[in-house]
This record gives structure tokens, C-alpha cells and sequence, in this order.
């Protein structure tokens, strides 16, 4: 059993020889954003400049898409008023959410969310929309954007207190939430990367 290697004729570049100085950098500018990235949680007040957060959609919505059919609905949130609301909803619901260091929100601290929905009967929805928000992720990561995924809020959004706030995502008739993702200028030191096990991924020969 061979795990996938990482063997390239320079430090930067994954082929034996690529010949090519330009190639190295995309490559190296790449895969350095992909590993570099970690869930963020903690983050400035300062909601993300409009202009880039159009530049994170424009990258999510060119992600690949099962025949192209682009599943899915995204509500990009910066109002401090939505997220304080669904905040105080939540902390109504779990009072020992604020006992949680530095709580000020339920995302994490993040002034801008973005939630994700697909339609309720799609049987690419999920692994479409999962594609869409990793190049969310990694392209607002590239603008020294962080983000995290919060699975945690979605029992939340879908309560029935919350339904206001949700009514106002004004998601396509037959969609559902799929997932929040925390968006913001980092207000911590970029985390270490939490231990991944290669052995899950190898050649079969
Ligand atoms: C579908 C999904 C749901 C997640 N939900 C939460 C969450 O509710 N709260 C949280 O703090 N992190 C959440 N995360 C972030 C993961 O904990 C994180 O990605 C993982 O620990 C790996 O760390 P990294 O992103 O820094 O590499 C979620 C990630 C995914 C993909």
C-alpha cells in the first residue's frame, strides 16, 4: 500500500521535471493556499469588503457542478442586526454558548456569513455544494479572507424562533440549508493544522 506522494524536482513543484520556473510558482502559490488554510474562529468586527466577498462568490459558483446544473442557493449576510438576532436565538436555546471565551456571536465572531442551501430533492446537491464552498474558502483564504464551515448553526436556522431570519434568506421554493460559512478578516494567529491520516488515500496497483 503506497500513499499518494509528493515527490517533485524542486521543493515547489509536483512533477519530476517540469522545466518550468512559472509553472513552480502557480503550483507553489496553489498548494501553498490549500495547506495554509484552517478554519478561522475568531475574527475583526470589520464585515468583508463587498468587492472581494464578490470575488469569493464569483470563484464558489465556477466550481464544478454535476451536469452543470449549479444546485444551489448562496445569502451572503454582513447586517449585524441579522447575525446578532440569530445569536441571541441561539444563546436563548443554549445559554452555555456564552460562556464560550470571547463569545460575540454564534459564528464564530465572523461580521459576514454566507449560507448555503440546495434543493431538498438532488442527488448531487450536497458534493456540489461542498465543491462551491471549498472555493469559497481557499479563494477568499488567497485575500487573507478566513472562514469556517458551521455545520452547528443549520439546528439553529431551521428552529422555529429563527424562522423569521430564515424567511428572510428567501431561499428557491424547495430548498433547504446545507451549511453556514463564517467569513472575516482573522482576529487569531492562524491555527496549526489538526492531524490528518494519510493512510485513507492510496494507489491500488
Ligand atoms: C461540513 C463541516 C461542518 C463544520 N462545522 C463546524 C462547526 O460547526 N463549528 C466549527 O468550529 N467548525 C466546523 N467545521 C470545521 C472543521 O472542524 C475543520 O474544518 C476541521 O477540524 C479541520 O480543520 P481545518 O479546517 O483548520 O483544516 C466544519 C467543517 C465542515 C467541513
Amino acid at each position: 500500500m503506497a500513499a499518494v506522494a509528493m515527490v517533485g524536482c524542486c521543493s515547489e513543484c509536483n512533477k519530476k521535471e517540469c522545466g518550468s520556473e512559472t509553472s513552480c510558482d502557480k503550483q507553489a502559490a496553489v498548494v501553498d493556499n490549500i495547506m495554509t488554510r484552517r478554519s478561522i474562529r475568531d475574527y475583526k468586527d470589520e464585515p468583508v469588503d463587498r468587492e472581494q466577498m464578490a470575488k469569493v462568490l464569483e470563484c464558489g459558483i465556477y466550481a464544478p457542478s454535476a451536469m452543470n446544473m449549479q444546485a444551489w442557493a448562496v445569502r451572503v449576510v454582513d447586517s449585524k442586526e441579522f447575525i446578532d438576532g440569530v445569536t441571541a436565538i441561539a444563546v436563548a436555546q443554549n445559554p452555555k454558548l456564552k460562556e464560550q471565551e470571547g463569545f460575540r456571536n454564534l459564528f464564530r465572531n465572523a461580521p459576514t456569513v454566507a449560507f448555503i442551501a440546495i434543493p431538498e430533492e438532488s442527488y448531487s446537491g450536497e458534493f456540489d455544494s461542498g465543491l462551491l464552498a471549498e472555493n469559497m474558502m481557499l479563494s477568499a483564504w488567497s485575500m487573507g479572507i478566513g472562514s469556517c464551515c458551521l455545520g452547528s448553526v443549520i439546528p439553529v436556522m431551521n428552529s422555529e424562533e429563527a424562522k423569521p431570519y430564515l424567511e428572510r434568506l428567501a431561499l428557491p421554493d424547495g430548498y433547504k440549508l446545507m451549511i453556514a460559512i463564517a467569513f472575516g478578516y482573522p482576529a487569531e494567529e492562524t491555527p496549526t493544522a489538526p492531524a490528518r491520516d494519510a493512510s485513507k488515500a492510496y494507489y491500488i496497483e
